[in-house]
């Protein structure tokens, strides 16, 4: 039997790639949709500026969408677990009030750095999957929140993990993130176009805070963030999907660049090993070219699921640098969601 899901926030840029990704999902069925007053009581189809290159599908267009309260959501159709898509700004309260009752996968920043909130990237640390119980019993909710991180977070832990055997010390990363990573209707064009702007709020305390917890220990009770210094420069460019990074690294032991890209190349995590539905093949693919990874051509990799690192090279200050790409509303939002929510059935936890 398919679990039942409700996506909030479903009419927006990130809940558009989440109905995208579930249809015809093996485990999940969409049973609604949840939005602002703005949009409740209308039909999908009236209410959400559909954004994706793929058709809005029929069905979904046809279904009325319904207020974010979970009295709503429980009168329009039984929910075994819902996604929530919500802006940081709103998602804090309305989660928790959904924890009380269903399991939440949220892709917004609300909760991500709560002490018994885990934080997941599922190939990087599904272990920290395990201080669920201890959140349930310290807030007495049925159900539970589970955070994915930020998008350009995502595929710079992801490179990050598979270099962990070298022992990182530090590392800097200045990033170029595309357009569709400010939601809809984002950053005005006027602004954008024939520019770059050198400034995202919040991201580079998202991206050295979150990535920290993500590659720290998860002891049995409490999460503690990895031991490493890292720098972040955010920058917004003129491209619609796909975050690229150019990251710098300093490593204990001092690996050649042929066993750093070796380490990229035979990453697996849990996902491959349990042959999760959306699992990418290759979490990373490394691209020999001099000047890939590029945006347009490398953002729909493995189903937009893989990370594309390319120009692999020494670096005379850190040990080594490398660029790193990732999808940011696939691999960075809404299949990140939903390969958590895979995990999570996989491990008996759904
Ligand atoms: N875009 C990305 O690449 C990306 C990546 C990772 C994480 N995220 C995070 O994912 C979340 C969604 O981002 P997005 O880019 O999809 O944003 P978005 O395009 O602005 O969509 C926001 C959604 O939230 C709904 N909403 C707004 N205010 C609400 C309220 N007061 N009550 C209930 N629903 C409300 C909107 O409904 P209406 O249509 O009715 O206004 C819409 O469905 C954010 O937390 C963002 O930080 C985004």
């Amino acid at each position: 039997m398919r679990r039942k899901v409700a996506i909030l926030g479903a009419t927006g840029t990130v809940g558009q790639r989440f109905i995208q990704i579930l249809r015809g999902h093996p485990w999940f069925e969409i049973t609604v949709l949840a939005a602002s007053e703005r949009s409740a009581g209308k039909k999908y189809r009236e209410a959400c500026r559909w954004r994706l290159e793929t058709d809005m599908p029929n069905e979904i267009g046809e279904m009325t969408v319904v207020n974010t309260r979970v009295k709503e959501v429980k009168e329009a159709a039984d929910v075994d677990l819902v996604f929530s898509a919500l802006p940081g700004s709103v998602a804090g309260p309305v989660e928790e009030e959904f924890a009380a009752e269903y399991p939440v996968v949220s892709k917004a920043s609300a909760h991500r750095m709560d002490a018994d909130i885990p934080l997941i990237i599922p190939e990087v640390n599904p272990e920290h999957l395990g201080i669920i119980p201890v959140q349930k019993k310290n807030r007495g909710w049925n159900g539970f929140i589970s955070t994915d991180p930020n998008c350009s977070t995502i595929q710079l832990a992801i490179t990050l993990k598979a270099l962990m055997g070298f022992g990182v010390k530090q590392l800097i990363v200045s990033t170029m993130q595309a357009l569709s990573g400010a939601g809809y209707p984002g950053v005005p064009s006027l602004d954008i176009i024939d520019n770059v702007i050198p400034y995202i709020p919040n991201e580079e305390e998202k991206m050295e805070s979150e990535t920290r917890k993500i590659l720290g220990t998860f002891n049995g009770n409490s999460i503690q963030p990895a031991n490493m210094t890292i720098s972040a420069s955010c920058n917004r460019v003129d491209v619609k999907d796909g975050h690229l990074e150019a990251v710098y690294v300093e490593l204990e032991n001092k690996p050649t660049i042929e066993e750093v890209k070796e380490a990229f190349r035979s990453f697996v995590g849990e996902p491959q090993r349990l042959n999760l539905p959306s699992a990418p093949e290759k979490p990373i693919i490394v691209r020999e070219e001099n000047d890939r990874p590029q945006p347009r051509f490398d953002r729909n990799a493995g189903k937009g699921m893989s990370v594309v690192v390319g120009r692999v090279r020494s670096d005379p200050i850190m040990t080594v640098k490398y660029l790193c790409l990732g999808h940011n509303t696939i691999r960075g939002a809404a299949g990140a969601g939903v390969l958590s929510a895979e995990l999570m059935v996989a491990k008996g936890i759904l």
